[in-house]
C-alpha cells in the first residue's frame, strides 16, 4: 500500500475527491495533507476525512524541512492540487517522476508563473479559444513545464465565463484525476 501526500493552498475539492477514491483502492491511501495557506478550506476538508493536515511556510518548503516530513512518513507519491507555490529543487530530485500536478488548461498553453486557478480561465476566454481541458503532468524544477501524462478536453462556448469553464474543468478533474493516479500508482508496483 503506498502513501499518498496531497498539496493544496485553496478549496481542496481535488484532495477530498482524491481521498474518497483512493478509501476504495488495494494500491494507494492519502496519509497526508499540506498546505502553505494556514487559511486554507482544505484544512476542515481534512478534519473531516480523518486525514492528518499540516501547514508549513515558504521557509519549510526552501529549507528542506517539507521533505524530511514526506521522508519521514515513508510517503511514496506527492499529488499538487491546486498548489501554488513551486516545488524545490531537492524535493524534485528525491521524488523524481513521483510528484504529480494538475493543470486547468491544455499545457503547454495557458502555463506557467501567475496561471493558475481564474486567471487560467480568464486567459482561455479572452484568447477565443474553442476548447480548454486538464493537463496531468509530472512536476520539474519549473512551473508546469514536466513531462505530460493525460490531458482530457472540454469544449468552450461564447456563453462561458471564468465561473461555467471551471466548473467543466472541475468535472473533468474529479472524473481523471484519481483514476491516472491510481494508474501512476499500480506502474510503481505494490508492496
Ligand atoms: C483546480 O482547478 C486545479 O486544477 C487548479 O486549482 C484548482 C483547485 O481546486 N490548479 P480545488 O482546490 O481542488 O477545489
Amino acid at each position: 500500500m503506498r502513501s499518498i501526500a496531497i498539496f493544496a493552498s485553496g478549496s481542496g475539492s481535488n484532495a477530498e475527491n482524491i481521498n474518497s477514491w483512493f478509501l476504495g483502492s488495494p494500491l494507494g491511501k492519502v496519509a497526508l495533507i499540506l498546505t502553505d495557506n494556514p487559511n486554507a478550506y482544505v484544512l476542515e476538508r481534512a478534519k473531516g476525512m480523518g486525514v492528518e493536515a499540516i501547514v508549513f511556510s515558504a521557509l519549510d518548503l526552501k529549507s528542506g524541512q517539507v521533505l524530511s516530513i514526506l521522508q519521514n512518513r515513508s510517503i511514496d507519491m506527492i499529488v499538487l492540487a491546486g498548489f501554488l507555490r513551486l516545488i524545490p529543487a531537492d524535493m524534485v530530485m528525491a521524488y523524481r517522476r513521483r510528484i504529480i500536478n494538475i493543470h486547468p488548461a491544455l499545457l503547454p498553453k495557458f502555463g506557467g508563473k501567475g496561471m493558475y486557478g481564474d486567471n487560467v480561465h480568464k486567459a482561455v476566454l479572452a484568447a477565443g479559444e474553442a476548447e480548454s481541458g486538464i493537463t496531468i503532468h509530472y512536476v520539474n524544477e519549473h512551473y508546469d513545464e514536466g513531462d505530460i501524462i493525460f490531458q482530457a478536453k472540454c469544449s468552450v462556448s461564447k456563453s462561458d465565463t471564468a465561473q461555467t469553464l471551471a466548473e467543466k474543468i472541475h468535472a473533468l478533474e474529479y472524473a481523471h484525476y484519481p483514476r491516472v493516479l491510481e494508474e501512476l500508482l499500480s506502474m510503481m508496483g505494490a508492496d
